[in-house]
């Protein structure tokens, strides 16, 4: 008998993926749809989810477009229950929904000292404990089923924190640990078929971002935009298609020796020292 060959292949497989509607996520979600997958998205922005399902239904990808709120546990099981009941089961979902805000970023107007705790706690909720809710109620269908991959959505952030955004270092670093220890937990506990793993994107251009790379009045780069493209040897912010591969790569069974790892896509950022 020959030895199985590890697949790429992703059709059929079914890919739930939080902040499905987002800028990256639906990017991500379009591409895992042309490559065969059935896609669910899930997101608390319903007019961003039906933008989302029309241009889907556009390109016949089998999908569902679920208004889910990942802090909401009783949202999340509710999604969990569509997607089993229309797609039958579930093989990977992808944390996608994340991201900072200005209440929680450090500036002129706002110290260290004056950033308001409801701003932090709203930071880290929605990219850590969104992260855990979810894990916890589609990991415990794949420990149903045997078998499912996680993918979280990281940040460089996570290695070595950026000025000005503490909470959203801070909530990105707790994901990346959690992904270690809930790829032993699975494994440990459940099924070796579990894998668990992260994406650590770099600085990619997004509306989350933007106020702080570009200049709103005239669109040329900021001192930090600045910054980060003489420090980026690929000399470019990062693009949504540029974590495509990365995230196709890691859910297809091709990847199924790599697990509990956070993995950088950020132009070669992290490997320049500035010298
Ligand atoms: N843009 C970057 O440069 C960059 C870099 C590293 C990591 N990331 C991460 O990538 C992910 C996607 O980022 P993006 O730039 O596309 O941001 P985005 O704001 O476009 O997308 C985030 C999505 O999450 C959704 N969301 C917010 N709160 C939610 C909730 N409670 N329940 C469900 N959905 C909710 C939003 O509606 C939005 O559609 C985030 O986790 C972000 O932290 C982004």
């Amino acid at each position: 008998m020959s030895e199985r060959i590890n697949s790429y292949d992703l059709t059929d497989r079914v890919v739930v993926i939080t902040g499905g509607a987002g800028v990256l996520c639906s990017k991500i979600t379009k591409e895992l749809g042309n490559s065969g997958a059935r896609v669910a998205a899930l997101d608390i922005d319903r007019d961003g989810l039906d933008e989302l399902s029309g241009e889907l239904t556009q390109a016949s990808v089998k999908h569902l477009a679920l208004e889910t709120d990942v802090l909401d546990r009783k949202s999340l099981t509710d999604a969990a229950d569509v997607v089993k009941q229309r797609f039958g089961k579930v093989d990977v979902l992808i944390n996608g929904a994340g991201g900072n805000s200005p209440e929680a970023t450090t500036g002129p107007e706002q110290s260290f000292f004056d950033l308001p705790a409801e701003g932090v706690q709203k930071v880290f909720n929605l990219n850590f404990l969104g992260t855990f809710l979810a894990s916890q109620v589609f990991g415990e269908v794949f420990a149903e089923q045997g078998e499912g991959v996680i993918l979280n959505v990281s940040s460089m952030n996570a290695f070595t924190p950026l000025t000005k955004i503490p909470a959203y270092s801070a909530a990105k670093a707790a994901v990346s640990n959690f992904t270690r220890w809930l790829a032993v937990h699975m494994s440990q506990n459940y099924s070796t078929d579990i894998r668990v793993n992260a994406i650590a994107p770099g600085f990619l251009l997004t509306e989350q971002n933007r106020y702080l790379l570009l200049d709103e009045e005239t669109g040329e780069l900021t001192p930090r935009g600045k910054t980060i493209i003489e420090h980026t040897p690929m000399d470019r912010f990062g693009d949504p298609k540029d974590l495509v591969s990365t995230v196709l790569w890691l859910i297809a069974p091709g990847s199924e020796f790599v697990h509990g790892t956070v993995i950088p896509i950020d132009g070669g950022f992290s490997a320049f020292s500035g010298v």
